[in-house]
């Protein structure tokens, strides 16, 4: 799997030749302004909730690509509203097999409401099952004990974690949160985009490794196979 990262919560997993791409927020992000957002591939876009820097690009990216936008049922509605043809709609616990894998949307504790005020629905993560691997994307979400049911019915091969504290866990909470989902290979996100989500990458890979755990934190616009 091919995992690309678009800054902020966005990032894109390539499997079986399509492209995955994760709460698309890149224009309005000054560290991103290297990201051609019309180069941006897609074939599908997962939606984890409805608030402005998980969207501000998808409906664009969905009208250029053709992608389906996955998401709750209220926000796959939201986009129909907006002229995008492609959704699937979710709701929590369900899961759906589409041509690259499964995808289960999970609980997250948060909240959710789209920028034009429209009802968001109920907050979500994501579970992506293939045969080239297992990932989880959490999403913005608080350390909740649900976390426990993926990592015991679900082997992860990585998951994709919010850590800029303030509006979601901190890294202290994500380690705890990758112990209860039972995964060392953690990508960290939702991180240094605003003041209030600074900060420090050399303290928080040191707690990951102190916990046994590996903390990677990419460049903008880098991929790793993983
Ligand atoms: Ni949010
Ligand atoms: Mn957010």
């Amino acid at each position: 799997m091919k995992f690309t990262f678009y800054g902020h919560a966005c990032f894109s997993v390539e499997i079986k030749g399509k492209h995955l791409l994760f709460d698309p927020f890149i224009s309005p992000n000054e560290k991103a302004a290297h990201i051609d957002v019309s180069s941006v591939k897609a074939d599908y876009i997962l939606v984890s909730h409805g608030h402005e820097d998980h969207i501000a690009d998808a409906v664009y990216i969905a009208k250029n690509t053709g992608a389906t936008v996955v998401s709750n049922y209220e926000i796959v509605c939201w986009f129909g509203t907006q002229g995008v043809k492609n959704g699937h709609p979710m709701n929590h616990g369900g899961k759906w097999n589409f041509d690259f894998g499964s995808v289960k949307y999970v609980n997250a504790v948060h909240s959710s409401v789209l920028p034009d005020g429209t009802y968001g629905g109920n907050p979500g993560g994501f579970v992506v099952e293939s045969n080239e691997g297992c990932f989880y994307f959490a999403g913005d979400t608080a350390l909740t004990m649900d976390m426990q049911l993926l990592g015991k019915y679900h082997p992860l091969d990585f998951a994709v974690l919010p850590i800029g504290d303030n509006f979601t866990m901190g890294t202290d909470d994500a380690i705890i949160a990758a112990d209860l989902i039972r995964c060392n290979r953690i990508i960290g996100v939702h991180y240094d985009t605003f003041g209030y989500i600074t900060i420090d990458h050399t303290e928080a890979k040191k707690k990951f490794a102190a916990a046994g755990k590996q903390l990677t934190l990419l460049g903008i616009g880098d991929s790793i196979e993983l």
